[in-house]
């Protein structure tokens, strides 16, 4: 604590740095902006007390300052062991206005390279705000609104379950933290939860588990789902891993991508963009998929379609996009090539079977560097594996850059007035946002690089069914 403010980064030091690459970030992030300049004198967001577990990047930063520049309190932890940049860290602790000595920003509970526990205290911290508690989660992945739902479930029986041998060491990691602030305070999630009026989830893992808790009757709360706003997933999930995918691949290797062949797992919104990225390269790329659409997909964009285990011999590259698990197998990695490159860049490390290749008899892991291990196998052939399995574009790389970010995290700003603001229009389920808000992101990111959009003439717009003001399309298109 300092000046009244709790955090955790790395190094205060490194704020400096972090201000200028937020300078730049901010020109780069013009939907953000845009979202400050129209409500400068409005503070839609007064009174809103906003716990985020996102991504501590450069790009959060911005979103950060926007949420607060919009009247919030917020609080932040990354969503990843791995994702955070220290730098951008320590300058949103300090604040555009702060000194070391008295830092004015927002409280971070961040650092790149956390463990586990460590990753599991930030994002209860990130949850606990020294009076009272949130009430808006703004979530990539649905891990704090997984925390506070497994809170109340475990407060509600009174006991957190004893580990089960089959558990992760992950999710052991979660009751573990669950145990000991049961322990301390019986009703704390229970708490916090009545507090908490919605939250908007960043991305398509996330999303997926909201849908479960709402199918299951067991959400506590409304939620919007900004990962399927058109120009959230189209965009990031495609352009954005066109950009970070190699970058991630280039900082943690710097081999030669051209003539390579590289297998993408999955062809949904990452592996398109995951597939075009190596393809830009030179590589030649192979698909693997479980759903004929997708697939069918691939063929038609000139990729060839087949198994994984039909091209382990011949693959110099592997990554997977699929938000699945055990996608990759430690039997897979043991057939792979000499120094080939596995890596992930779906939601979580469990797409690769990392507990299976540790425990793969004789295995032996050698680090070259953080988030760079080669992994040797008792005949002496290994393979490297990026960022332990965890998202390489963010662990190997700084994640996507700030342009398409700026299309997500305007949805996302857009997403948390309507929450905070309308929360008793909804009910405990997962919404969408309006077409219109969509067409108005796209709108000002098409202007900033200089688009020229053509405009319906009444008549036009008369036949085409639709208002000359948008929006254009029904709400089954899919683009
Ligand atoms: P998506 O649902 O559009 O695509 C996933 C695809 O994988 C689907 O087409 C599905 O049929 C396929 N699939 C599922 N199981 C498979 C298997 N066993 N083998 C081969 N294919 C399989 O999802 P999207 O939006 O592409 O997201 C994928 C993952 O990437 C999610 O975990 C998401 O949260 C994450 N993500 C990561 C980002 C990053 O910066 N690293 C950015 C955006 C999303």
């Amino acid at each position: 604590t300092r000046n009244g403010l709790d955090f955790a980064v790395a190094d205060l030091s490194l704020a400096e740095f972090g201000r200028k690459e937020i300078r730049l970030a901010e020109h780069e992030m013009p939907g953000l902006m845009a979202l400050r300049r129209e409500y400068a004198e409005v503070y839609p967001l007064k009174g809103a007390r906003v716990s985020g577990s996102l991504h501590m990047t450069v790009q959060t930063a911005v979103l950060i300052e926007t949420l607060v520049s919009l009247g919030a309190e917020v609080r932040w932890a990354s969503c990843n062991i791995f994702s955070t940049q220290d730098h951008a860290a320590a300058a949103v602790v300090i604040g555009p206005h702060g000194t070391p000595e008295e830092p004015k920003g927002v409280p971070v509970f961040a650092w790149k390279g956390e463990t586990l526990p460590e990753y599991w205290w930030a994002t209860e911290k990130m949850l606990t705000w020294p009076d009272g508690g949130p009430n808006m989660i703004l979530d990539d992945g649905c891990d704090a609104t997984m925390l506070v739902h497994n809170g109340v479930q475990y407060e509600k029986a009174g006991v957190v379950p004893a580990d089960d041998e089959n558990d992760s060491d992950e999710w052991k990691v979660v009751l573990q933290t669950l145990r000991d602030s049961l322990a301390a305070d019986s009703s704390k999630w229970t708490k916090i939860a009545e507090g908490i009026r919605g939250v908007t989830e960043e991305t398509t893992t996330g999303v997926m588990r909201l849908y479960q808790l709402a199918a299951a009757g067991t959400l506590l709360f409304p939620a919007i789902n900004v990962n399927d706003a058109v120009t959230k997933s189209k965009f990031d999930n495609r352009y954005g891993i066109r950009h970070s995918l190699i970058d991630g691949i280039n900082r943690g290797t710097d081999v030669l991508i051209g003539g390579k062949v590289a297998v993408v797992c999955g062809y949904g919104d990452v592996g398109k963009g995951a597939a075009e990225s190596l393809r830009g390269q030179g590589a030649r790329v192979i698909i693997t998929e479980i759903d004929p659409i997708c697939a069918l997909q691939a063929a038609m964009d000139g990729y060839d379609v087949k198994r994984l285990e039909s091209v382990l011999d011949v693959a110099d590259i592997v990554i997977t996009t699929t938000g699945n698990k055990d996608v990759v197998t430690a039997e897979h990695m043991a057939s792979m090539k000499h120094q080939s490159i596995l890596g992930n860049i779906g939601h979580f490390d469990n797409e690769l079977d990392m507990a299976g290749l540790s425990r793969y008899p004789g295995v032996k892991k050698v680090n070259i560097k953080p988030q760079v291990d080669e992994w040797v196998f008792p005949t002496g052939k290994s393979i490297i594996v990026l960022s332990e399995g965890r998202l390489l574009n963010l662990g190997n790389a700084t994640g996507h850059p700030s342009f398409v970010m700026s299309n997500s995290f305007s949805n996302q700003v857009i997403a948390q007035i309507e929450l905070f603001t309308k929360h008793q229009e909804y009910d405990k389920e997962v919404y969408r946002l309006p077409k219109v808000h969509d067409e108005k992101v796209a709108r000002i990111h098409l202007a900033a690089l200089g688009g020229e959009l053509t405009k319906l003439t009444k008549e036009q717009a008369e036949y085409i069914d639709v208002d000359v003001e948008g929006p254009y399309k029904s709400d089954h298109y899919r683009y």
